[in-house]
């Protein structure tokens, strides 16, 4: 039988110009105000998403590359998608809102109350996408930079912080009797006095206790210690790995093996595996695409290079294309993993061209060699997943309507045939969705 799957959608690019780049951009949308991105936010509700989570980087990075990332807005500008989030609340019943937040950015008593406010206005629809990239703490505070474990550690004590303020109204302390004018008993709530490594505060939390859970916590690490943190502390771990049988279970398995060392159960997350499908109207279109993508002309390799000059802060579009790539040129700021992806098993001596036409190349979803094909064909990759074990897919892009609509039109009616995508959302919020199956 078909196990029903989780879809979320995952905004790439975040809260920023949507669509930049892609011959479809004149639509007449502007990226800075909402209504692009209620529109694409109904869009998925009435898909039958889950949650839709807000990529973000609060910084534009280093001050000698920021022209690498602004210039074809791969890497920015970026408005806050926490602000966002009312907006698409509003324009939304059943959805859940995802912004990213760095715990570098927010003191913990602030965002306690921030988020437990947004949580409230929504009805219970909040998502907190929690990330530990230290590369922007020089904007928040002029200490030195943690590394990426002790990232991780800052986050848990921000996590574990915040979560003893939700918790600091305990039960019977909003009483609200009419009859004795009783709002609330002071006497149940706990004063909380945090003294840690990285922030110390007092509580309680000035704000009213939840109904209907805490915000979902999502996490999307993908190192030892980020799969540690997602078992410990997530609602849905935003998981970026290869699709073949052994990966997926082996990921699952680590993550299930945390939460469990951690007094938590299997069942206590959903693991949602990141795609960025090509749906195509028919099996020929999808040979076509593969076929065309196999020798990609250099206008292509140049737009490759371009988004790859951002995400590793280094030009590579002032290369030459026939000479092997130096790997030296990149600083030691930039991650080895995206430095590692770049070159695959191709080796350093390929030439330039041989690495961006490798990352070019699309492949089909019927021999899983890529993501392009048929919905029907997608719909199969998403059952054999839930075979597996796994609870569903984030699929990602911006909120360009051409992107939602190319990929959400015909896909939602197959999945719903195949009884793989919910119909209709319960009541109660995200929490209450991502456990009603
Ligand atoms: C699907 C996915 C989404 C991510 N979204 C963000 C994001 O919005 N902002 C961010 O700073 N990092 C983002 N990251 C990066 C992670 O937060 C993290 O910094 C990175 O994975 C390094 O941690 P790790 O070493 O545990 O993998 C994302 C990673 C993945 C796989």
């Amino acid at each position: 039988m078909t196990r029903p799957q989780h879809f979320g959608w995952f905004l790439a690019r975040g809260f920023g110009p949507q669509g930049w780049g892609y011959p479809s951009l004149d639509w007449d949308y502007d990226w800075t105000r909402p209504e692009i991105y209620q529109e694409a936010a109904r869009t998925l509700e009435q898909a039958g998403f889950d949650l839709v989570i807000i990529e973000d980087a609060p910084s534009l990075g280093s001050p000698d590359t920021i022209d690498l990332r602004v210039r074809h807005a791969f890497g920015g500008p970026k408005h806050d998608p926490l602000l966002l989030a009312p907006y698409l609340f509003q324009a939304t019943r059943h959805l859940g809102v995802v912004p990213t937040v760095n715990p570098a950015a927010y003191l913990p008593y602030t965002a306690a109350r921030q988020f437990s406010t947004l949580q409230h206005l929504s009805g219970h629809r909040l998502g907190l996408n929690v990330v530990t990239d230290t590369g922007s703490a020089r904007h928040f505070s002029a200490a030195a930079q943690l590394g990426h474990d002790a990232a991780y550690d800052r986050a848990e004590e921000w996590l574990s912080g915040i979560r003893s303020l939700w918790r600091s109204w305990g039960d019977g302390a909003l009483v609200g009797d009419r009859e004795t004018d009783v709002f609330a008993d002071g006497s149940k709530l706990s004063t909380v006095r945090h003294r840690g490594e990285h922030y110390s505060f007092d509580g309680p939390l000035n704000a009213v206790p939840f109904t209907d859970g805490e915000p979902a916590i999502v996490s999307p690490g993908g190192s030892g210690r980020g799969l540690g943190f997602a078992g410990a502390n997530s609602d849905v771990q935003l998981a970026l790995a290869p699709l073949d049988e052994a990966s997926v279970r082996a990921y699952r398995a680590k993550i299930h093996d945390a939460a469990i060392a951690a007094g938590r159960s299997a069942d206590d997350l959903k693991i949602l595996f990141a795609i960025q499908p090509v749906i195509t109207a028919s099996v020929e279109e999808a040979d076509r695409i593969v076929a065309a993508s196999a020798h990609p002309d250099d206008a292509a390799l140049v737009q490759i290079a371009r988004k790859q000059s951002s995400d590793l802060e280094t030009d590579l579009t002032a290369l030459d294309l026939e000479r092997p790539l130096d790997v030296s040129i990149f600083g030691e700021h930039v991650s080895r993993g995206s430095i590692q992806r770049l070159i695959g098993d191709r080796g350093e001596d390929a030439p330039l061209r041989v690495h961006l036409t490798a990352l070019a190349r699309a492949g089909r979803i019927a021999d899983r060699s890529g993501f392009v094909g048929t919905a029907d064909e997608f719909a199969d990759l998403i059952e054999e997943l839930g075979e597996w074990g796994n609870d569903g897919v984030l699929l990602w892009g911006d909120f360009h309507p051409v992107t939602l609509h190319r990929t959400l039109d015909e896909l939602v009616p197959v999945l719903r045939r195949r009884g793989i995508l919910r119909r209709d959302h319960v009541d109660g919020g995200l929490q209450a969705n991502l456990r009603a199956f």
